[in-house]
């Protein structure tokens, strides 16, 4: 199996997984580092005989096509790509040259090897915003609505277009929110948990009443296992734990098991085009391959929360360097226009 994106937050959980489920199974990580990408995260399996890293970007078609014939590669499964839909805001062309150029490089990648099945990491968000009720199912239309959103639909596109083209062997799953352990501090969980341990203000965009359809990062994993495993050829399975929360309501969930109060919260100006709701209807893959979510999110984000407690040391690691003009980028203006700074509240 060749794993993309391998040393982010979901493609390193999904790595230790295959390696406990198939130890006898040889895994390559093809991942090109990103500010995303952290070895740290796959630190387990730097001396694991079973698994191969190689630093490449996916769009390097002639270096994947020489890592599938020199390891027989029969699955390829896709994690790589620009994930954060403010830094798709600041700036889309990352987001087309990785997501979808990437994609079709790995595409042609596949086809020149003979690769026997290739699967598609893909979002809830290529099935653009909600209103109050109903969820998000495979047949629902694509009406992605961020730039990022756009570049995973147009990605979609590309592989179902060579499904019925070339008759290449595809599946594409489509997942809710993540969370869990090593999960980059940009996203909404782990950025509140960290400026929450810190005592920094808790920047909440807009109302905060948007609707997330929060899933832990190992029950994704799983699913995606099942999907590569035992989907049919062609199949496209929609992945969620029925756990929809407004935004407000998991930041005072994290203020309670961090122990800080709501004086922390600023609502702060809105990310431009943000998407109201997201909930998903994954009836498909619970019925036709018997997957289940194992965790509920009480117990998860208590532990998330531990974990990030437990790991200040990859915390500061990850927060270091460019991920600090990251944040002064995306937050500095909207916390002092909401009239508090920082550092408010250190104790
Ligand atoms: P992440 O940002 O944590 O990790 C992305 C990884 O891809 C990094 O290791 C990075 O170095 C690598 N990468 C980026 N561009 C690359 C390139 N051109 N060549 C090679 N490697 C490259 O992302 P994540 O949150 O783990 O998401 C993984 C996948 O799951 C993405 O495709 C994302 O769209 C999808 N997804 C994420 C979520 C979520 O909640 N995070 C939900 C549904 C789907
Ligand atoms: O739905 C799946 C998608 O979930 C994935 O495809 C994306 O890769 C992943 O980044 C995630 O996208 P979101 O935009 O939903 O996640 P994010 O963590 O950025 O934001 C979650 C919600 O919290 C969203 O409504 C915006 C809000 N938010 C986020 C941040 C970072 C805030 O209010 N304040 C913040 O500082």
């Amino acid at each position: 199996m060749l794993v993309t994106g391998g040393a982010g937050f979901i493609g390193s959980c999904y790595l230790r997984l295959v390696r406990r489920l198939r130890p006898d199974d040889l895994v390559v990580n093809v991942d090109v580092l990103t500010y995303a990408g952290n070895l740290e995260n796959i630190q387990e399996l730097a001396h694991d005989p079973g698994y191969r890293f190689v630093r490449a970007d996916i769009r390097d078609q002639q270096t994947v096509t020489a890592a599938l014939r020199q390891h027989d590669i029969e699955v390829i499964v896709n994690f790589a790509a620009e994930s954060h839909v403010d830094r798709s805001v600041a700036s889309a062309e990352p987001f087309l040259d990785t997501n979808v150029g990437g994609t079709l490089r790995l595409l042609e990648a596949a086809r020149a090897a003979k690769v026997k099945r290739f699967v598609q990491i893909s979002t809830d968000e290529v099935y653009g915003s909600l209103g109050s009720t109903g969820a998000f199912e495979e047949s629902t239309p694509m009406a992605p609505r961020s730039p990022y959103a756009a570049s995973k639909a147009a990605a979609d596109h590309f592989v179902a277009a060579f499904h019925h083209t070339h008759g290449l062997d595809t599946v594409i799953t489509r997942c809710s929110n993540n969370y869990g352990p090593y999960q980059f501090p940009e996203k909404l969980i782990p950025l509140m948990i960290l400026n929450a341990f810190d005592g920094k203000a808790l920047p909440v965009y807009g109302d905060g009443m948007q609707v997330r359809d929060w899933i832990h990062v190992e029950d994704h994993c799983q699913a995606i296992d099942l999907a590569v495993t035992r989907a049919a050829p062609g199949a496209v399975y929609n992945i969620g734990a029925e756990n929809e929360r407004p935004n407000m309501d998991v930041v005072r969930a994290i203020l309670k098991l961090t122990g800080r109060d709501e004086s922390l919260i600023r609502h702060v100006t809105d990310r431009p085009g943000h998407d109201r709701r997201y909930a998903m209807n994954a009836t498909r893959i619970r019925r036709d391959l018997g997957w289940s979510p194992g965790h509920d999110f009480e117990h998860g984000l208590a532990d998330t929360v531990t974990w990030f407690r437990e790991n200040s040391g990859w915390c500061e690691r990850v927060r270091s360097g460019t991920y600090r003009s990251y944040y002064d980028d995306q937050y500095a203006a909207r916390l002092s226009a909401a009239g508090g700074n920082d550092s408010e509240g250190v104790p």
